[in-house]
C-alpha cells in the first residue's frame, strides 16, 4: 500500500476494531465531594475522541461520552469539603498515624489495580497513548503509590526518634500544609496527577483535584475507590472549564499548595489570582525545550536509536522530549540519512495496534499547528527532509524533520510538543552552549558523543543550565526515584518518590528544654501513646 493510500486509510470502521478495545460510551454524571459520590444535573462537556471512524458519510469522531462541567459554586462546595476535613489541622486525616494513612493508601492501590483494563483502554481513546505506553503509564502510576509508601515508611523511621542538642530535646517530624490543588497534564492525565495527589495526600494534607483537559473519562471508574478508601472530604474532584472552576476556588486564598504540571502561562495566570501569594506554595512541572547536542564522534546507531525515542515517543508530546537537534555539521549528513530513515519506519496507526508509534493527536488544531511551524520554517530556508513529513489527515500526522533550522525560526525556541523534529547543524560547541544559556527553560539535555574529554568540559557549564544531563541517551522522567525538576521557567520544587514527599510537608518539631519534668512528660506521652505526632513508633 503506498503512503498515500495508507494515510487515506488510517481511520477504521467501528465493526473492524478488535472487541477487547471497542469502548461504551461513558455519559458520567458523578463527581466526588464532601465523601459522598454526587450526581451532577446541569451542563456536560461532550468528549469526542481523537480517533476519527469510517462511517457511511464520510469520516467522523468517536463520541465517547460525557462528564459533568461544574460550575464556580461546586467549586467553592469543593474547597468548604476539603477545607472541613483538614478543619485547621486538627481533622481527622491530618491529624491521623501515618501507618493508618498508609492503610488508606495501599487499599485504594488494591483497589484501582482492578480498573487496568477500563482505564488502560480509556487512555488510548482518550489521549491516543499507544497500548504498551498505557499499560506503562497505569503500571508505573501503581508502582509510584507503592514506592511512595515505602519511602514514608522510611522518613517516618528516621524521624522516630528524639534528639538532644545544646540542652534541648526536639523531634522533627513532617506535618502537612493544608488544602493542596492538584492539576495533571493531558499527556500523563494519570501519572502526573497522581505523582503529586499521592504524596500530597498520604503526608496529611486534603486535596481538590482537576482532571487534565484530555484524560477526564478515565477517573471515573476510580471515584468509587477514592470514596471508599479516604475519609469524608479528603479527596474532590472538580470537573469543568479550568476558567471557570479554578478562579474561585484560588481567589479565596484557602488553596496552601498548587500542585501544576502543565503550561507556565497557565499556572501564572491561576496563581496571581490567589491574594495572599506568600502563603501558596508552589510545586510545577512547566515547559521546556531539550536539547540534543550530536558531537561528530557520536556512536551514530545509538544515537538514531537514542533520538527516535526522545523526539518522537508518544508522538513528541512529553515534556521530557529532545524538542530540538544540533547536529555537528561534519556528521550531519550522516546522522539526517539514517534518523530520517528510521523515522520513515515509524508505524502510524491507532493506539491498540501491535508496534504503533504514530497516533492521532488529542489538541484540537493540532496538525494545523505544526504546519504553521513548519511553513514559517520553510519561508526562512528550512526543508522538511523526510519522506512523507507532515502529511496529515484530520488529528493525525507523520512526523516532520525539518532542517537547517535557525535562530530566525519560530521551532527553534517555541515547545512544539508535537511529531516535529527542528535539527540544527553547528560547527562550534558554543552555538549549542549558547542556545541553552539563553533559553527562557532549563530542564534536560543530552549529549552524544564518545570523547571523554569533550564531554567532560559539556558538563561542568551545562549542569549549571539544566537539571539532568544525559549521555547517550534521551531525556527522561525516570527512573522515578530520581529528581524531576528544571531551572527557569521549567519547574518549581523538585519531584522524585521521595521528594514529593517533603514538598508537599514542612519539618515540624516539638521542643523542650532538656529537664526532668520535661521528660517525664515526652516519656509519658510517646509511652502512653498520647500522640499521633510525637511517637516512637517504628513502622517496619
Ligand atoms: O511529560 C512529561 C513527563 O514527565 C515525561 O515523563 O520522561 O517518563 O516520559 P517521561
Amino acid at each position: 500500500m503506498s503512503f498515500e493510500e495508507q494515510m487515506n486509510n488510517i481511520y477504521p470502521k467501528e465493526n473492524s476494531i478488535p472487541a477487547e478495545y471497542r469502548i461504551k460510551e461513558i455519559f458520567q454524571k458523578e463527581y466526588l465531594m464532601d465523601g459522598e459520590i454526587r450526581t451532577w444535573n446541569g451542563p456536560q462537556q461532550e468528549v469526542l475522541s481523537p480517533i476519527y471512524l469510517q462511517g457511511d458519510k464520510g469520516l467522523y469522531p468517536k463520541k465517547l461520552g460525557s462528564y459533568p462541567l461544574l460550575t464556580g459554586k461546586e467549586a467553592m462546595e469543593a474547597l468548604d469539603s476539603a477545607q472541613k476535613a483538614y478543619n485547621n489541622g486538627c481533622g481527622e486525616w491530618p491529624t491521623m498515624t501515618v501507618e493508618k494513612r498508609i492503610k488508606c493508601i495501599e487499599s485504594f492501590a488494591y483497589k484501582i489495580k482492578e480498573k487496568r483494563t477500563e482505564v488502560v483502554n480509556l487512555l488510548m481513546w482518550e489521549i491516543c497513548k499507544n497500548y504498551a505506553d498505557s499499560c506503562k503509564e497505569f503500571d508505573r502510576t501503581l508502582e509510584y503509590i507503592l514506592d511512595t509508601v515505602n519511602a514514608l515508611k522510611e522518613l517516618d523511621r528516621a524521624s522516630s526518634r528524639f534528639i538532644i542538642e545544646q540542652g534541648i530535646i526536639g523531634q522533627i517530624r513532617r506535618a502537612p500544609l493544608g488544602v493542596v490543588l492538584c492539576m495533571g497534564p493531558f499527556n500523563y492525565p494519570l501519572n502526573e496527577t497522581f505523582t503529586t495527589l499521592i504524596p500530597a495526600l498520604i503526608m496529611g494534607n486534603t486535596t481538590i483535584f482537576k482532571p487534565a483537559k484530555f484524560g477526564t473519562l478515565l477517573f471515573q471508574p476510580l471515584l468509587q475507590a477514592f470514596r471508599e478508601s479516604f475519609p469524608k472530604g479528603v479527596v474532590n474532584t472538580l470537573y469543568g472549564e479550568g476558567k471557570v472552576v479554578i478562579p474561585p476556588i484560588m481567589s479565596s486564598g484557602h488553596i496552601d499548595v498548587f500542585a501544576f504540571i502543565g503550561s507556565a502561562s497557565v499556572a501564572n495566570t491561576l496563581e496571581k489570582q490567589h491574594p495572599k501569594p506568600n502563603r501558596l506554595r508552589r510545586v510545577l512541572g512547566l515547559g521546556a525545550k531539550n536539547p540534543g547536542i550530536i558531537l561528530d564522534d557520536a556512536d551514530i546507531d545509538l544515537t538514531v536509536k537514542e533520538c527516535l525515542l526522545g523526539t518522537l515517543s508518544y508522538n513528541g508530546q512529553r515534556c521530557t522530549a529532545l524538542k530540538i537537534l544540533f547536529v555537528q555539521k561534519k556528521i550531519a549528513d550522516q546522522f539526517l540519512e539514517k534518523y530520517c530513515a528510521a523515522v520513515s519506519k515509524l508505524k502510524m496507526g491507532m493506539p491498540w495496534e501491535s508496534g504503533v508509534d504514530i497516533t492521532p493527536l488529542p489538541e484540537s488544531h493540532k496538525t494545523d499547528h505544526m504546519l504553521e511551524l513548519i511553513q514559517e520554517a520553510i519561508a526562512k530556508g528550512a526543508k522538511i527532509i523526510n519522506p512523507n513529513g507532515s502529511r496529515s489527515n484530520k488529528t493525525i500526522m507523520f512526523p516532520a524533520v525539518v532542517y537547517p533550522v535557525t535562530e530566525k525560526m519560530k521551532l527553534y525556541t517555541v515547545e512544539q510538543f508535537g511529531p516535529v523534529v527542528p535539527v540544527v547543524p553547528f560547527e562550534s560547541i558554543e552555538t549549542p552552549i549558547q542556545y541553552i544559556i539563553h533559553s527562557n527553560v532549563g530542564q534536560q539535555a543530552s549529549i552524544f558523543g564518545k570523547n571523554p574529554d569533550m564531554i567532560g568540559k559539556l558538563i561542568d557549564p551545562l549542569v549549571n543550565q539544566v537539571c539532568r544531563l544525559n549521555i547517550n541517551s534521551q531525556c527522561q522522567r525516570g527512573p522515578d526515584s530520581f529528581p524531576f525538576t528544571g531551572k527557569k521557567d521549567s519547574a518549581e520544587g523538585t519531584l522524585s518518590i521521595s521528594d514529593a514527599l517533603r514538598v508537599f510537608s514542612i519539618r515540624t518539631i516539638v521542643a523542650a528544654k532538656a529537664e526532668e519534668a520535661n521528660k517525664e512528660i515526652l516519656t509519658n506521652i510517646t509511652r502512653g501513646r498520647k500522640s499521633n505526632f510525637l511517637n516512637t513508633d517504628y513502622i517496619l
